[in-house]
């Protein structure tokens, strides 16, 4: 049975994208079959991962029922792009919208032990269409004023996913990102999740760095082009095989990466 993650947030820009990406790159090194689902029309997944733009069959095409997940698997990756705004928007019109993605991706064979899911940064119907596919919600926050506000209203949108169309989905954890710890509001940003969400609020801790920057535009994983900035990831794949059941091994063979 593959595990699904989907990682969202209310805000823009909370590091989402790259949590998948790097999630994804340390869980396939410690030997767990990972897909990468691109549900953001912005298809920034897709670049980071380096696949050509004009790359076909994408999600869209398998949320229309034009393609099926499977032949839409690229390099491990289902890829995004723009026309996923124009599915989203024919997916509204329709009965079942919330669970078209659970549907298609149901259809897969069973090779995968994992899915990461990257939301587009809005809690809309993509993002529900992620949580009711989705075993576990992952949500990102930027480590700023305001943090707090973010992931209260992810939670909700969590919540009423759990409540109306999926009982199953659980909270994996909230992960603090783009954190620089020397800063007040890095600090207050952790304090005020912690005494909100206490254990839920992942104990590693992402550093803010120009250097993910400058990985994405080459697009190479943090874990390659920066390693001593890539073991804050390596310690969040750890925390997540921790609280996903049956993948202990892989938790062995993370530490030997290190
Ligand atoms: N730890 C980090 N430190 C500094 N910059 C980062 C870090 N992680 C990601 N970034 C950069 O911040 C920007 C936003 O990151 P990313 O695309 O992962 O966020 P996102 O939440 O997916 O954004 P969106 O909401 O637009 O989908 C990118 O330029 C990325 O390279
Ligand atoms: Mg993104």
């Amino acid at each position: 049975m593959s595990q699904t993650i989907a990682v969202l947030s209310q805000k823009g820009g909370t590091g989402k994208t790259t949590t998948v990406r790097t999630l994804a790159d340390a869980l396939r090194r410690s030997g767990v079959r990972t897909l990468a689902v691109d549900l953001d029309p912005q298809g920034n997944l897709s670049d980071y991962f380096d696949l050509p733009p004009d790359v076909e069959p994408t999600i869209a095409d398998v949320l229309s029922g034009r393609a099926s997940a499977a032949d839409a698997v690229h390099e491990e990756l289902i890829p995004a792009n723009l026309s996923l705004a124009e599915a989203e928007l024919m997916l509204g019109g329709k009965m079942g919208r919330e669970l078209t993605l659970r549907r298609v991706l149901s259809a897969l064979p069973e090779e995968y032990e994992v899915i990461l899911i990257d939301c587009p940064p809005s809690l809309g119907l993509l993002t529900i269409n992620a949580l009711v596919a989705a075993d576990w919600a992952l949500i990102t926050a930027e480590a700023q004023y305001f943090a707090l506000q973010g992931v209260e209203q992810a939670m909700e949108v969590v919540e009423l996913a759990r409540d109306s169309l999926n009982p199953k989905l659980t909270l994996l954890g909230v992960l603090l990102n783009l954190a620089d710890m020397r800063t007040v509001h890095s600090r207050e940003a952790l304090v005020s999740l912690k005494e909100r969400f206490g254990e839920q609020v992942f104990d590693t801790v992402i550093r803010a760095s120009i250097a993910y920057a400058e990985s994405a535009e080459r697009a190479r994983s943090i874990l390659d082009h920066r390693p001593d900035l890539g073991a804050d990831y390596v310690g969040l794949a750890d925390e997540i095989l921790a609280r996903l059941p049956g993948l202990t091994d892989a938790r062995m063979r993370l530490a030997g990466l290190s």
